[in-house]
């Protein structure tokens, strides 16, 4: 009798162990501890058939392990109810929190883009310093120390002869002095100016434009830059080609599209002239050849430059420059 309540114990035991759900659990309650069925309550029942002088000692044995199994009942029971309680607040149905995706700013995008379509019409990208001499800045482009184009460009001063550039033609002549036409080169990058309002920033961005060849003509920077503006800004956007003057270029041009706004019609972004100026061009001066022992009567070329910015805010509708370095990211994600 004594073994086989042993090994009743151990089975008992086992079935516990493996019980993955309450309603398994009842069942083998019911089945041991029933009070009519129950596998103990039978077996103490069978007490009457034993030698009166084993009863004793049997029956405390039945009942301390009923007292065990019911102990063990309760423990599994326990650590059931538990988990059903964590499984009913974690829902796997839920979404979920997302990591934040990251994404790129709206100025270097537009340049991006800008350098993707030069790149596509054959041109290479080049750079050039930041801090610059203003020999480069300035005069090798046939804008010497008395010129009033330089109070134009509100320059930043380093020392007498370095300064911060103030736009990206120096790089024009940095890679002709190091180059033999023919050539066709795009260079974006930073410049900076003393100035500072809703459409200027002391540092901004512009992508500058030079070919070099033999027979270019004014109608290939027509061309090409007609091109650019409409993958930049569609295929039906106008354009406009104004006479203008720049010292490193002759004849020299600006260029306007159709307000982005108005389409034409004339409103407060356009100040009611229909068009919005985007770059400045020209063909390259002779003197700017000269200064780079370049052939004038052998070669001819085309410059532009054009400002990031100012691409950016007509293409997304911004009114106000600053936005692009205030990083504040309402601002950002909306790209
Ligand atoms: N460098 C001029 C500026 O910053 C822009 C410019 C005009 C660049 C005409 C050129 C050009 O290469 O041909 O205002």
């Amino acid at each position: 009798m004594k073994e086989k309540l042993n090994s009743l114990m151990h089975e008992v035991q086992n079935e516990i162990e493996e019980t993955i759900s309450l309603e398994i659990l009842e069942n083998l309650r019911i089945k041991y501890l029933g009070r009519k069925e129950g596998i103990f309550t039978q077996l103490l029942k069978q007490m009457g058939n034993l030698p009166p002088q084993e009863r004793p000692e049997t029956g405390k044995l039945i009942n301390e392990i009923k007292d065990k199994v019911t102990q063990l009942l309760e423990e599994k029971g326990t650590i059931l109810k538990s988990r059903d309680v964590i499984q009913e607040k974690i829902d796997i149905t839920l979404p979920g929190i997302l990591p934040e995706l990251g994404n790129l700013h709206p100025l270097t995008k537009t340049l991006k883009e800008i350098v993707d379509i030069f790149v596509r019409l054959g041109f290479q990208v080049a750079e050039g310093p930041e801090i610059e001499l203003s020999y480069y800045n300035f005069d090798a482009l046939n804008i010497p120390s008395h010129h009033p184009a330089r109070d134009m460009h509100d320059t930043f001063y380093v020392s007498k002869d370095v300064i911060l550039r103030t736009h990206t033609s120096p790089v024009q002549i940095r890679v002709m002095e190091r180059q033999k036409p023919p050539l066709r080169i795009i260079v974006p990058g930073r410049v900076y100016r003393r100035d500072a309002d809703i459409s200027h920033s002391p540092m901004f961005h512009q992508v500058e434009g030079l070919l070099v060849d033999e027979q270019t003509t004014f109608s290939d920077l027509k061309g090409v830059l007609s091109t650019f503006i409409h993958l930049i800004f569609g295929s039906e956007t106008n354009v406009r080609f104004r006479p203008s003057f720049f010292p490193f270029t002759e004849p020299s041009a600006e260029v306007d599209i159709a307000c982005v706004l108005c389409a034409g019609k004339g409103c407060g972004v356009c100040k009611y002239s229909g068009w919005l100026e985007i770059l400045g061009a020209g063909m390259v001066d002779p003197e700017v050849f000269k200064m780079v022992n370049y052939d004038s009567t052998k070669y001819t070329g085309f410059a532009f430059g054009l400002g990031v910015e100012r691409i950016a805010m007509l293409k997304y509708g911004i009114n106000n420059i600053r936005l692009f370095f205030e990083n504040d990211m309402r601002f950002l994600e909306q790209f």
